[in-house]
């Protein structure tokens, strides 16, 4: 595989309730990382907390919002720009996560917030996943075309501010992740997809893998799955475990 920087990322979601404890898991996290060499950390708070927390952002701590909108300013009631973001001191956008796929976020919509993201030299977290991993092998399809119609009209010198999380729905909030080995098996799955719309320089886009990760399954996912990191919800909450979680990846 070739050398990328590591990456976890932690999608906070409509959590914690208050800033002070928003404050208080980011710094955690920060201190905890100070050692950290070869892995990127990415909070992504909600939208209100970005700000606050814009004093975090070092090398190996950034911040990423789980959301945007692809206009650039107008009558959007609701919405939240590209470079409102990147005034927050905003790196990453976590883009078509299926919990907004359920609200009814389209393949459409996420394509332009990609394209939108990408142009403005921030990195999509391009979320894909299957709700159901059948035994006729149709998740593979489906996979497939979220990674094509996300990707419509990215060029390949945007491809640097990319990254594939792949995560399968029914391992997200559940109790066991996906096993290694399927998670190994579709990350060589999307980087053929990838190379067939990019050819060789679709290397570039590391891919992860997100869907009830935690400090007991992280070792075995990240060593035998062939990711380059992680998406984590509920224990990125918990700066100890994801702290534990990020030095296993750095380790590994
Ligand atoms: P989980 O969530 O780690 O709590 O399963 C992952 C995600 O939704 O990105």
């Amino acid at each position: 595989m070739k050398k990328l920087k590591k990456l976890v990322v932690g999608n906070w979601k409509m959590n914690p309730s208050s800033l002070a404890e928003a404050k208080k898991i980011a710094g955690d996290v920060k201190r905890g990382v100070k050692n950290t060499k070869k892995t990127q950390v990415v909070l992504c708070p909600p939208f209100v907390y970005l700000y606050p927390l814009s004093g975090v952002p070092r090398t190996s701590v950034l911040l990423g919002s789980q959301n945007v909108f692809y206009e650039e300013a107008g009558s959007y009631t609701g919405e939240v720009s590209v470079s409102q973001l990147s005034q927050c001191k905003t790196s990453f956008v976590i883009i078509g996560h299926s919990e907004r796929r359920a609200m009814g976020e389209t393949d459409d919509q996420i394509n332009r917030k990609v394209r939108a993201v990408t142009h403005e030299g921030m990195t999509a977290i391009v979320c894909v996943g299957e709700k159901i991993h059948d035994q006729h092998g149709d998740y593979l399809a489906i996979v497939k075309k979220q990674i094509q119609d996300a990707l419509r009209d990215v060029s390949k010198k945007l491809l640097d501010h990319v990254v594939v999380a792949y995560e399968p729905v029914w391992a997200i909030g559940a109790q066991d992740a996906m096993p290694a080995e399927d998670v190994h098996e579709m990350a060589l799955f999307i980087k053929k997809v990838l190379r067939d719309m990019y050819g060789i320089l679709a290397d570039g886009i590391r891919i992860i893998y997100g869907g009830a990760v935690n400090t007991f399954n992280a070792q075995h996912i990240i060593d035998g799955g062939y990711v380059h990191g992680f998406l984590i919800g509920r224990e990125s909450l918990k700066a100890k475990n994801f702290v534990e979680i990020i030095k296993i990846v750095d380790l590994s």
